[in-house]
C-alpha cells in the first residue's frame, strides 16, 4: 500500500488560520467538478465549498462546463499554478488527467480523488466515495426481490440493462456489482434479455446522458416491440437517475403509466427521480447523501493540512493502475416511495415543495 502525500510542502498558511474558528491549518483548496448540467455535481460542489470555507479554508471551485475534458485539464493546470495546497478532483474521464496532475505531483500538492477514481496517475493520495460496488448490489438485490426471482414458481422475466459512461471507473463497480447478483438468473433463464445486450460496453451511456438513454430505450421499444399492449418488459436495470429519466421518458411516450410501469432502478435521488418515484414512474433509487461525502472530504483535507492521520476505511479495493489508493467509502441507502419522505425531506436534503 502506498500513501503518497508529500506533507512537507503543505499548508504553509498556518499564520492566516488564527482568524478562523477551525481545527485545521487554513489552506487554499482547489476543487474541480465535472459538470454543472447534472444536479448532483452542483450539490457536491456547493456542499464542499461551504463546508471547506466553514473549516477556514480558501476555496477555488471550478466546473468543467458540461463535461468538457480540455476545460477540466486547463482548470487543473490553473489550480496547480495558483499553488493550491490540496486538490479535490472529480474527473470527467478518469484516464485523461495523468499529464495535468503530474504538475501537482511535481509541486508536492496532494490530490484527493472525489467520488470517481482518477486512473493511471501516481499523484493521487486519497479517494473519497460511496461504496460503489454496494450501490450495484443494492440495485441487483432490489430486482431479485421485486421480481421474486428466488421463488421457484416465478416464470421468466424480461429485463433490459443500462449503465453509465464507460470512461467513469465507477461504472465497473455499479454494473459489476449488479451483474454479480443478476448474471446467475440470466444463466438459469429466470431473467431474459431480449436485446441480448448484457455487456458493459453494449449498455453504456456516454456522459450519463438522459437523451442518449432515451434514444436507446426508444430503439429497444421499436426493435423488440415492448409496450403495455406489446412484448412484456418486466424490469430495467439503470445505474443512475439521469439515465433512468431518459428511460422513463421513452416508456411514458410509448404508453406506459404508473399502473403498468416496469421495475426501474436508479441512483442519486435527483429531484426528477424523486418526483417520478412518487408518481410510480421509477421504482427505486440509491441515495448517496452528498453532505456526508463533503463532510468526509473536509475531514480528510483537514487531516492532511494538520499532518494528522487521514481517515480511510478501505485499503484493498481501488487500484488506479499505479497501486491501491487508500479510500474512504461512505454508505449508500435504498430509497423507494415508502421511505422517500423520511430520507429526503425529514433529513432536510429537499423541501417537500422541491420534489412535489
Ligand atoms: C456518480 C453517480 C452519478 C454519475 C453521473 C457517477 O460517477 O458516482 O452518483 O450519477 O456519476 O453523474
Amino acid at each position: 500500500m502506498k500513501i503518497k502525500t508529500t506533507l512537507t510542502t503543505l499548508c504553509c498558511a498556518v499564520l492566516a488560520c488564527t482568524a478562523f474558528a477551525s481545527t485545521a491549518n487554513a489552506a487554499k483548496i482547489g476543487v474541480s467538478m465535472p459538470t454543472q448540467s447534472l444536479q448532483r455535481w452542483n450539490q457536491d460542489g456547493h456542499n464542499l465549498e461551504k463546508q471547506l470555507q466553514a473549516a477556514g479554508h480558501e476555496v477555488v471551485l471550478y466546473y468543467a462546463g458540461d463535461n468538457d475534458i480540455p476545460t477540466q485539464v486547463s482548470q487543473i493546470e490553473n489550480l496547480v499554478s495558483a499553488n493550491c495546497d490540496v486538490l479535490v478532483v472529480a474527473p470527467i474521464d478518469g484516464g485523461a488527467l495523468t499529464q495535468a496532475l503530474q504538475g501537482a505531483k511535481d509541486k508536492g500538492i496532494p490530490v484527493v480523488s472525489y467520488d470517481r477514481l482518477i486512473m493511471n496517475s501516481d499523484a493521487i493520495s486519497y479517494y473519497a466515495t460511496f461504496d460503489n460496488y454496494k450501490v450495484g448490489q443494492i440495485q441487483g438485490n432490489y430486482l431479485v426481490d421485486a421480481l421474486k426471482l428466488k421463488d421457484d414458481a416465478t416464470t421468466p422475466k424480461n429485463i433490459e440493462f443500462f449503465t453509465g459512461s464507460i470512461d467513469d471507473n465507477n461504472v465497473n463497480f455499479f454494473f459489476g456489482g449488479a451483474m454479480d447478483i443478476l448474471q446467475p438468473y440470466l444463466d438459469s433463464g429466470k431473467l431474459v434479455c431480449l436485446s441480448g445486450q448484457t455487456k458493459k460496453e453494449q449498455v453504456a451511456t456516454l456522459n450519463w446522458s438522459t437523451e442518449e438513454a432515451q434514444k436507446r430505450m426508444e430503439n429497444l421499444i421499436a426493435s423488440k416491440g415492448y409496450g403495455p399492449e406489446g412484448t412484456r418488459l418486466d424490469a430495467i436495470l439503470s445505474s443512475n437517475d439521469s439515465v433512468a429519466n431518459g428511460i422513463t421518458n421513452a416508456l411514458v411516450a410509448s404508453g406506459y403509466n404508473a399502473d403498468n410501469f416496469p421495475i426501474l432502478t436508479g441512483q442519486d435521488c435527483d429531484k426528477p427521480s424523486a418526483k417520478n418515484m412518487k408518481r410510480g414512474l421509477q421504482t427505486m433509487s440509491v441515495f448517496k447523501d452528498t453532505r456526508v461525502l463533503a463532510d468526509k472530504v473536509v475531514e480528510m483535507v483537514n487531516a492532511i493540512c494538520d499532518k494528522k492521520e487521514v481517515p480511510v476505511n478501505d485499503t484493498k479495493t481501488y487500484n488506479n493502475g499505479t497501486g491501491i489508493i487508500p479510500s474512504y467509502l461512505c454508505t449508500p441507502i435504498v430509497v423507494t416511495k415508502d421511505n422517500l419522505k423520511e430520507v429526503l425531506v425529514d433529513s432536510g436534503y429537499y423541501t417537500e415543495k422541491e420534489i412535489k
